[in-house]
């Protein structure tokens, strides 16, 4: 065997067994990563996504049932059509779905009548626990809700 061809041969064995590890390192960093992510979801520090601006002022609510800590009601605040409200629209008194009622301006219960003003809380019985409310963001015209 030649010297360059001893060169080449030595060359892509090194190569070789340097890919593989190579390879590992790069799947142990998007691995970190995810976990990282993972963590953050864990940790209540994540927000997702309950629909956007131009489908509220659409509909004027939003019911996102998908989320991964629960459902979202999402509606414009009455008192200021800057302000988004979100709310987990499971009743507190026996777990009914409230609906928000615009021309009422409040969240109703069909089981028993509950009332809740705008920002969930209780106007009539027999509920005596508030909705409970979530942080809202914007990022574009995406609505993000913080559900834990
Ligand atoms: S479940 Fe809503 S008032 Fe009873």
């Amino acid at each position: 065997m030649k010297r360059r061809e001893f060169s080449t041969f030595v060359g892509v064995g090194v190569g070789m067994s340097i890919l593989p590890a190579a390879l590992t390192a790069c799947d142990a960093q998007t691995n970190d990563n995810a976990t990282a992510d993972s963590a953050d979801a864990a940790s209540g520090n994540s927000f997702e996504e309950v629909g956007n601006v131009s489908q509220l002022e659409e509909t004027g609510q939003i019911l996102n049932e998908e989320l991964a800590n629960g459902k979202a009601l999402v509606i414009k605040d009455p008192a200021n059509a800057e302000k988004i409200i979100a709310v987990n629209p499971t009743c507190p008194h026996a777990g009914c779905a409230v609906t928000w009622e615009l021309d009422q301006q409040k969240f109703l219960c069909p089981c028993h009548d509950s009332e809740f003003s705008s920002d969930g809380k209780v106007l009539q019985g027999p509920a005596t626990e508030p909705l409970t409310s979530y942080e809202v963001k914007l990022e574009g015209d995406s609505i993000l809700v913080k559900t834990t």
